[in-house]
């Protein structure tokens, strides 16, 4: 598949998308959207691809938001689908059945920091900065941000970083849980890299069924929760990989996964 503003990677199980569009700080143009879910949607299918890293090509930015250019003259219909392309873009990434690293190279604002945050684990070189600014531009988040940054940092946080417009630095983004790690930026891939392969080394299925279960519960009664996790724990009981699993574990050898 060719891409024009997205450079794509397989090795080693993992499927690396990065956003190229460096000159423009891999801002997201409606192009580079439907790309993205084209290539989502073809890391899905590939068996190769047991998880995806999202990043940003360049030093400078990870994603520094939608393409102001495009979002000038919209109106409200039109920004109404805008907004709804690049919620489903991250509600297809959120829900990917395959776990989702971003590794944040530098500036992620706006759509930047709201794709980051659909992502299922978030790595930060430590000249990251995050930040959700549209309303500078008279504008709020539309890909999710005015829901997922409150439920990633409270309302309290997400409120101040939503209404001030300014940039969160990565040392900050991790004090409050935005980011999981910080590393210096020339150790961005590596560390990304690897905690995907310790990551990858588990039961396929049992990862996507995990994923499912955080996501399906989160916003319901806990005992409704409770009952998804039930109901999918039980489907990965009846999977191969559980019974090699466990089998691996009380023979003392290492598991050897199909996803099945
Ligand atoms: N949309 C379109 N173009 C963008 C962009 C965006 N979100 N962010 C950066 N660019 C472009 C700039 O227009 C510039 O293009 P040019 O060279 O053709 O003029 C290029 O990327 C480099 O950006 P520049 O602003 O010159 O870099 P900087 O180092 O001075 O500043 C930022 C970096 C990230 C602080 C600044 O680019 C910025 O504030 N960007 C917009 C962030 C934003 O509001 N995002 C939310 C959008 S809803």
């Amino acid at each position: 598949m060719e891409f024009k503003n997205l450079a794509i990677r397989k090795a080693e199980g993992l499927g690396w998308v990065t956003v190229n569009r460096p000159d423009k700080l891999n801002a997201l143009n409606r192009q580079t959207v439907a790309e993205l879910l084209q290539a989502f949607e073809s890391m899905r299918a590939d068996e190769e691809v047991l998880a995806v890293i999202l990043t940003g090509s360049g030093e400078k930015a990870f994603v520094a938001g939608a393409d102001i250019g495009e979002l000038a003259n919209l109106d409200e219909t039109e920004g109404r689908e805008y907004a709804r392309r690049g919620q489903e873009l991250t509600r297809v990434i959120e829900n990917f059945p395959k776990p989702v690293i971003a590794a944040i190279n530098g500036y992620a604002l706006g759509g930047g920091t709201e794709l980051a945050m659909a992502c299922h684990i978030r790595i930060a070189a430590e000249t990251a900065k995050l930040g959700q600014p549209e309303v500078k531009l008279g504008l709020i988040p539309g890909f999710g941000g005015t829901q997922r940054l409150p439920r990633l940092v409270g309302k309290g946080r997400a409120l101040e970083v939503i209404l001030s417009g300014r940039m969160v630095t990565a040392a900050e983004a991790f004090n409050w849980g935005l980011v999981n790690r910080v590393v210096p930026l020339e150790r961005l891939a590596a560390e990304t890299e690897a905690l995907a392969k310790e990551v990858i080394k588990n039961a396929p299925l049992a990862l996507g069924l995990a994923i499912e279960a955080a996501n399906r519960g989160l916003d319901r009664p806990l005992d409704e929760a409770l009952d998804i996790e039930a109901e999918i724990f039980g489907q990965a009981c009846a999977t191969e990989d559980a019974r090699e699993g466990t089998a691996a574990f009380l023979e003392k050898r290492p598991p050897r996964f199909r996803g099945q």
